[in-house]
Formats: C-alpha cells, sequence, structure tokens
C-alpha cells in the first residue's frame, strides 16, 4: 500500500461516497443484465435495490451507514440462491472493482468480507 494511503478506512481509500456510487451502480448495471442471476432482479422495485446497494456499501467499507432492513437471511432464503449464484454475484464485484482500479489488496478485503454472508444469502450448506 502506498504510504499516502496508510491508516485510512476502506471507505476513504476508495473515493468516499461519489466514488462509491459510482462503483455501484456500474456493479448492479452487472448483475441485472447477467444471463445466470438477472432474472432475480426483474421484477424487485429500485427502491429495493438501493437499499441492497446501501447495505453492500456498508458491510464493505464500515462506511457511514446503519442497516436497518430485515435480517439478510429473511430476505434471501424464499429467494433460493445457489452457492454458485452467490458466486456469480462477487464475480461481478471483483470486475466491477478491478475496473474502478481498485487494488489487489483491497479487492481481496472487500470480497472477504462478502464472502461472510454467504450461508445468509444462500440456501445451500457450505459443501453445497
Ligand atoms: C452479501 C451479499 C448480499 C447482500 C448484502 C444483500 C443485501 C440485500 C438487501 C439489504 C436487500 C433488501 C432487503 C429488503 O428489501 O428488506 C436485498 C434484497 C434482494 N436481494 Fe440481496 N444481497 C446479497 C446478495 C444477493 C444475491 C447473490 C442475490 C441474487 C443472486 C440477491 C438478490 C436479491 C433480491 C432479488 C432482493 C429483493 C427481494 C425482494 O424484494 O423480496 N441478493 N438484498
Amino acid at each position: 500500500m502506498e504510504s499516502s494511503q496508510r491508516g485510512k478506512s476502506l471507505y476513504e481509500r476508495i473515493g468516499g461516497e461519489p466514488a462509491i456510487e459510482r462503483l455501484l451502480d456500474h456493479f448492479y448495471h452487472r448483475v441485472t443484465h447477467d444471463g445466470e442471476i438477472g432474472h432475480y432482479f426483474t421484477h424487485v422495485p429500485i427502491g429495493k435495490l438501493k437499499v441492497m446497494q446501501r447495505e453492500f456499501f456498508s458491510m464493505v467499507t464500515d462506511g457511514p451507514v446503519t442497516y436497518s432492513g430485515r435480517p439478510l437471511a429473511e430476505v434471501h432464503h424464499p429467494l433460493a440462491i445457489s452457492r454458485r449464484e452467490f458466486q456469480r454475484f462477487t464475480e461481478h464485484l471483483v470486475a466491477t472493482l478491478e475496473e474502478a482500479g481498485i487494488g489487489e489488496q483491497d479487492r481481496s478485503e472487500i470480497i472477504a468480507k462478502i464472502n461472510l454472508y454467504a450461508d445468509e444469502i444462500t440456501n445451500e450448506d457450505s459443501f453445497g
């Protein structure tokens, strides 16, 4: 990491709110147009997707957002999302972060955090 970046939160390193909003726009464009998982989002109101974005935003960067929605398992288990689909989702996130020029170290940190939620999002156990 460059010395100028040391001690900063991930949120700051990525470029703060404007950078994260651009990043999330790209990410959701990818996810909603994906042949494998895009169908999940076809009938989801944009307001709900925005809630989802903000949730990501907070958990991924320790940014200034507090989640007050329903538990993630309660929202996602009825959708029966598989591990493979969850992985597809994170692949889009990696690609988006790469395109935004976010370094390997920060990318790994972000993906590790997202993976902590796999059990809450998917309906398969860890060997599924
Ligand atoms: C760590 C990963 C994820 C997080 C943090 C997350 C977070 C959220 C949040 C906060 C909401 C809104 C909850 C509400 O409306 O009360 C939501 C809704 C939704 N999520 Fe996710 N999500 C994740 C992964 C996924 C994946 C992998 C898919 C599908 C492939 C997915 C599909 C959906 C759909 C379809 C909705 C709308 C559900 C509805 O309106 O009933 N999510 N998500």
